[in-house]
């Protein structure tokens, strides 16, 4: 379980994240959503300690974020950010390896390298293991780099906004990849997403933020309302249901 409790961040006296008290449970799939510059990025950075926590307390199955040795930070949660830059001479094949670092610590065993080579195969990257990152498309980066944060095999992943530069095909086949691997393997994902119909889809439970603070939180059917979406988004949608998921019609 990951505890944020009294969670606030500040730049230069700004407010961006007030107060947050926050539980994600163990397993499954949460959903981060809301309007750019909620704070959905910056909360993620705190909890995997990208940035120093200023006020408040996270743990991570009890341990303390701010003091946990970054191994063992490391160990129990990886992040994908939203401007992953990437060291671009590397294979996919090494990028994805790269993720069992906390691991090995440089030096991959038969484990690790076995590891890699199922994440390739999990997220259907063998046809491009062999070739540079920096000769890939967007999406095609996108999705090694989703595969190397599974490949360092933590209890937790951070994905933020993993379906950037997806197409349908390749957005529709990560969520369910995702929710594979969190029903399979016990693993839990914290996904920012702004599609919000993948997130009424795929994930269990939807965390809605806007200016800093949490504004609904609970399965999809009881966070995608009409009058939740307008607080979020400030405007009125509509909703109807597909397959017994709520579909926003919020292009409309
Ligand atoms: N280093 C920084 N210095 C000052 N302000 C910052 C900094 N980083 C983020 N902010 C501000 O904090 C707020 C929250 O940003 P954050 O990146 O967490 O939003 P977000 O919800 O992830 O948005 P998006 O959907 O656009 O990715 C924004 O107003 C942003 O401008
Ligand atoms: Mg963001």
């Amino acid at each position: 379980m990951i505890e944020i409790e009294n969670v606030s961040l500040s730049y230069r006296d700004v407010p961006i994240l007030r107060g947050i008290n926050l539980c994600l449970p163990k397993g499954g799939i949460t959903a981060l959503v809301g309007p750019n510059g909620a704070g959905k990025s910056s909360l993620l950075s705190l909890i995997a300690r990208l940035q120093p926590l200023q006020t408040g307390r996270i743990t991570i199955d009890g341990l303390p974020v701010d003091t946990a040795p970054s191994r063992q930070l490391a160990q129990r949660l990886a992040i994908l950010r939203q401007d992953g830059a990437v060291a671009s001479r590397l294979t996919v094949r090494e990028l994805v390896n790269f993720g069992r670092f906390p691991h090995h610590q440089g030096r991959p065993g038969n484990d690790d390298l076995r590891l890699a080579e199922a994440a390739l195969m999990q997220f259907e990257l063998q046809a491009l293991s062999d070739r540079f990152v920096d000769t890939l498309s967007g999406g095609q980066r996108q999705r090694a780099m989703v595969a190397m944060t599974f490949c360092q095999g933590t209890d937790y992943m951070l994905l933020d906004e993993p379906l950037n530069n997806l197409d349908m095909f390749h957005a529709r086949q990560l969520m369910r990849s995702l929710r594979a691997i969190a029903d399979e393997r016990q693993r839990t994902a914290i996904i920012v997403l702004h599609d919000i119909n993948q997130a009424a889809a795929h994930a269990d439970r939807i965390v809605a933020m806007r200016d800093g603070g949490i504004i609904a939180d609970g399965t999809p059917e009881a966070v995608l309302t009409e009058d939740n979406l307008e607080a979020i988004f400030g405007y009125r949608m509509q909703i109807t249901q597909l397959a017994g998921k709520p579909l926003v019609l919020h292009h409309l």
